[in-house]
């Protein structure tokens, strides 16, 4: 489903007053609770960024999503799809962290999840500083790993390596390629 752009805006939390972000939920308490409670400091701190969703038909915020700087080390098969005309050589990759997305629960599955992506790819390739990929450590469940797939992110093979002897991982590591 298209989203309205004309009715999204966007606010950054320190322009957000504390009583309008206990307003928003998306259904998963730590992440209501993370916006709550922890984003401003987060943001004071240098450690996370985070910018508040509204749309002009709905009083709360419809969503949010944080940014930090990042980078990846990728395996030889994903510098190799990565498609670099050239060999660089370098093993990690500049990247932004999504370190959380969130919309309210009453909006999801419409679309915004996914026009906030294309937002965060388009902040992220317009930045004055090179970005290649973005990342996110997805939670692992089923449904959030189909969303992600389905806006252009795949697994971390080297993360999978690394990390393949736990049973049950909490957090996928995904990246979308910004020049693809
Ligand atoms: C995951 C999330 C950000 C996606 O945003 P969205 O606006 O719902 O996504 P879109 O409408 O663009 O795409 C819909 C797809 O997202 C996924 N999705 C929808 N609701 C979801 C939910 N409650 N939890 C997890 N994934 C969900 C599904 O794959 C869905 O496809 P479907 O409608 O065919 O089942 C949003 O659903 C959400 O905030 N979920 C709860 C918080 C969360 O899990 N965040 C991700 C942490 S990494």
């Amino acid at each position: 489903m298209a989203v309205d752009a004309s009715k999204i805006s966007l606010r950054h939390i320190r322009d957000v007053e504390d009583g309008v972000l206990r307003q928003f939920s998306c259904g998963r308490s730590q992440l209501d609770e993370f916006l709550h409670e922890d984003a401003r400091d987060y943001d004071k701190h240098g450690l996370t960024s985070t910018v508040v969703v509204f749309h002009a038909d709905v009083a709360v915020p419809i969503g949010y999503f944080s940014l930090t700087a990042d980078s990846v080390h990728l395996n030889s098969g994903e510098r190799t799809d990565l498609g670099l005309p050239f060999d660089a050589p370098i093993s990690y990759y500049p990247a932004v962290k999504l370190t959380k997305l969130a919309v309210i629960e009453s909006m999801q599955s419409t679309g915004v999840g996914e026009y906030l992506i294309d937002l965060i790819c388009g902040i992220a390739s317009s930045a004055p500083f090179a970005v290649r990929l973005i990342t996110v450590d997805a939670v692992n469940l089923e449904r959030v790993l189909s969303f992600y797939e389905r806006v252009g992110f795949m697994e971390s093979l080297s993360e999978k390596k690394e990390r393949g002897a736990q049973k049950m991982r909490e957090t996928i590591l995904m990246f979308k390629d910004l020049y693809q």
